[in-house]
């Protein structure tokens, strides 16, 4: 089975494009995975389901469930040297599935993620322009018809331009320099945030877990289902993403350092942002399960209020965007190198139709806060549908799958192989690992998954 794997890889991958450095892919996997889930989403979601409670889960869900998938996926990713769907069908030719899981999830998350990019621009901008929103400006503007289009417009456009220079050109370069930089910015701000009036409340909030938070089972079902759905998003998995980043690693790269890495500086950044955005919150007099305004309505209630508070607002939605756009890069990324990879397109026209693609698929997304709000499919707007789609169905399925191709199809000795370069880097809990692939990950995606459609 090994010499079969290894036979089928290419013989020739230097002509492959590739991660000039480790730290280059640490900082682009990072920069998929550091978006705005960390710093809009899990916020917000965290504020609307219990706060500690939400947290605990979440991290316990990311280091049992989100860490070895990431793995798993790396190595899923650098076996096969192709796109997702590729890399898939050479473990098993009748798995592609799973890959194509990845491309059509990646299209759905990547329109409703350039709407919320493009609200980011709209709040840069005004910042920059020093004219601070007041904090219900936010449902007025996302209301509209056509400014939010044009902005979400050009954040595909800049998504598509960063993605067809490649891998080490583009990708890598951008990541290297946002990533390190928007970790020093929000540590910074979330030492002003502590230091705000009234801010002990929302600390306690987000780290001390409160028994009125939990009611019944079903409460506790509903936070771990929104809990794990985050940790999937916040670490880009279940879509081909890291499969698609792992198909440009180096051989004699450590699969298990770089997961490491890329677990914790993304939970770092979502706890740091809980610690800049709800202790901000609790000090202004707000509720914190406004929902996905919040980060827009409080963070410019604040920034009106401080001296310096058109600049700091100023880096700070700039650098959400710079996140943002790092994680869109990855979105686009799985489309385009499927796209260029099976077919007869360049990497820059396959960059091209997608982006023209992506910005008609993004204006229903953007209407149905205003124009469209009537319309419902299955009781959601579209913007709803496509997070459900992604979110709830494409994700934990695309995970299940993941799971059971490399622990049942591929096999452990092959699975473990590729984690440790072939022998080359110890792996002291190789069996640990392969258990929660192969039983425990699937069983508890699956029993939350279920749950969630049935509650
Ligand atoms: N992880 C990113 C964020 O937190 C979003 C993202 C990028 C993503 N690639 C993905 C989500 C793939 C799911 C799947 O903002």
């Amino acid at each position: 089975m090994d010499e079969e794997i290894d036979m089928k890889r290419p013989e020739n991958t230097s002509a492959r494009d590739s991660w000039s450095t480790g730290f280059g892919f640490i900082m682009s996997a990072a920069g998929s995975a550091v978006g705005l889930g960390n710093i809009w989403k899990f916020p917000y979601v965290c504020g609307t389901n219990g706060g500690a409670v939400f947290l605990i889960m979440y991290i316990i869900f990311a280091f049992l469930i989100g860490y070895p998938i990431l793995m798993t996926e790396l190595s899923i990713g650098r076996a096969g040297r192709m796109n997702s769907v590729d890399s898939c069908r050479r473990i098993d030719p009748k798995w592609g599935f799973t890959g194509m899981f990845g491309v059509a999830g990646a299209a759905a998350v990547l329109t409703y993620y350039s709407v919320v990019g493009g609200w980011v621009m709209k709040y840069s901008s005004a910042f920059i322009l020093g004219r601070i929103p007041s904090p219900d400006y936010f449902s007025e503007y996302s209301s509209s018809t056509v400014e939010p289009v044009i902005w979400q417009s050009i954040f595909i456009l800049l998504t598509a331009a960063v993605v067809t220079f490649g891998i080490s050109g583009g990708i890598e370069k951008v990541s290297s320099v946002l990533i390190p930089l928007l970790l020093l910015f929000l540590a910074g701000l979330m030492i002003y945030s502590l230091s705000l009036p009234g801010a002990a409340e929302g600390v306690r909030f987000f780290l001390i877990p409160q028994s009125t938070d939990i009611k019944s089972t079903s409460d506790i079902a509903h936070i771990a289902l929104k809990a794990l759905g985050q940790v999937f998003f916040s670490l880009s998995l279940g879509m081909g993403t890291l499969i698609t980043y792992g198909s440009y690693l180096e051989d004699d790269f450590s699969i298990t350092r770089g997961t490491t890495y890329i677990v914790v500086i993304d939970t770092v950044i979502a706890v740091i942002s809980g610690l800049v955005i709800l202790p901000a919150v609790f000090s202004m007099g707000l509720t914190p399960d406004e929902g996905a305004g919040l980060i827009f309505s409080t963070l410019t209630e604040v920034f009106g209020k401080i001296g310096a508070g058109r600049i700091l607002g100023s880096l700070f939605f700039l650098l959400v965007f710079f996140a943002a756009l790092t994680s869109s890069i990855s979105l686009l990324e799985v489309i385009v190198s499927f796209a260029f990879e099976r077919t007869a397109v360049s990497r820059k026209m396959a960059a091209v139709i997608a982006a023209v693609l992506f910005i008609i698929l993004s204006v229903f997304a953007s209407l149905s806060f205003g124009l469209l709000s009537d319309v419902r499919i299955l009781g959601m707007t579209i913007f709803d549908l496509f997070v459900f789609l992604s979110d709830n169905v494409i994700m934990p399925l695309g995970g299940i799958f993941i799971c059971i191709l490399a622990a049942w199809k591929w096999g452990r000795a092959d699975l473990v192989n590729e984690v440790t370069s072939h022998g080359l880097q110890r792996f002291k809990s190789a069996s640990l690992y392969v258990f929660l692939v192969k039983y425990v990950c699937p069983a508890v995606i699956l029993t939350i998954f279920i749950s969630s459609l049935i509650m």
